[in-house]
């Protein structure tokens, strides 16, 4: 695939607005992904990441504004950015009965691909996978899976890729392989934007982060920026910068629940 001669950000989003009926999801969301970088997409249950993401992939149309992915607009241009993509989850169903390999193989052969064969050993390869590879998919586990999965959303090499929630469900281990697997691929040159809800896996994987928030983006920085919103801990505790966990919580609100303790001294 042919990146554009711009240097046009991987993904740019203006005013995306999207209501289900009367619920107003996404209020005007903006944001840009410079390409070859981790993205990630950080909100509660219900924020509008998968419907942000189901835009951006083409699954679903806004009702405003405008978003281009890899230079090209997903409500006029669909197809180019169609090819330019993967989504994971795309290929969940990631047929239990054929092995990795296999699986490899037929999505290389369904995309026109020259040497499939190449392709799977390749991609078994890169994501650890050469030893299962002959095995049946059915006695992966959830880690290995994922990560066959993700091999398989990148098939064709697209230069964007959009992983809604990679780790949830996944043990620490498989959740640990999983993220050196999206390192790798920002490695590759690949854009990667990921929705999570784990502030952890966003503090670990994503040059930038955006917290979006009742249909909008209300930050948008790197770990180091969100976390200089809010002032160190207080001096009764030893010292200690706010987690990225305290950065959301204050951001989107806690419900009332005052989690750190000190404002009843
Ligand atoms: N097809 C639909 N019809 C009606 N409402 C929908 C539809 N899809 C999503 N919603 C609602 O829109 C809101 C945002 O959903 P979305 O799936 O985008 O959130 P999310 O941030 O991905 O949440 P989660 O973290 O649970 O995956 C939710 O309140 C959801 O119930
Ligand atoms: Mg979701």
């Amino acid at each position: 695939m042919t990146a554009p001669t711009t240097s046009e950000p991987a993904i740019r989003v203006q005013g995306l607005t999207k209501s289900y009926k009367t619920l107003h999801v996404l209020r005007g969301v903006d944001l840009e992904v410079t390409r070859g970088s981790i993205f990630a997409l950080l909100g509660s249950n219900g924020a509008g990441k998968t419907t942000a993401v189901k835009i951006l992939s083409t699954l679903l149309k806004a009702d405003a504004g405008t978003a281009r992915v890899n230079g090209f607009d997903v409500a006029k241009q669909a197809a180019d950015v169609r090819e330019s993509i993967s989504l994971t989850g795309q290929f969940a169903a990631v047929d239990e009965i054929l092995s990795g390999r296999e699986n490899l193989v037929l999505v290389a052969r369904l995309r026109h691909l020259k040497d499939p064969g190449k392709i799977a050993d390749d991609l078994l390869k890169r994501f650890s996978l050469t030893d299962a590879g002959a095995r049946k998919v059915s006695t992966y586990s959830g880690g290995m899976r994922r990560r066959l999965d993700i091999a398989m959303s990148l098939i064709g090499d697209p230069p964007v890729i959009f992983l809604d929630e990679p780790t949830t469900g996944l043990d620490p281990q498989a959740r640990l392989e999983v993220w050196q697997t999206v390192k790798e691929l920002a490695r590759h040159g690949t854009t990667v934007l990921l929705t999570t809800q784990y502030l952890d896996e966003a503090e670990q994987l994503a040059d930038r982060i955006a917290i979006l928030h009742e249909g909008r983006i209300i930050v948008n920085g790197t770990v180091a920026e969100l976390k200089q919103l809010l002032p160190p801990a207080k001096v009764e505790y030893v010292e200690k910068q706010p987690t990225l966990e305290d950065v959301f919580l204050t951001l989107v609100g806690d419900n009332g629940h005052n989690r750190n303790a000190g404002t009843n001294a």
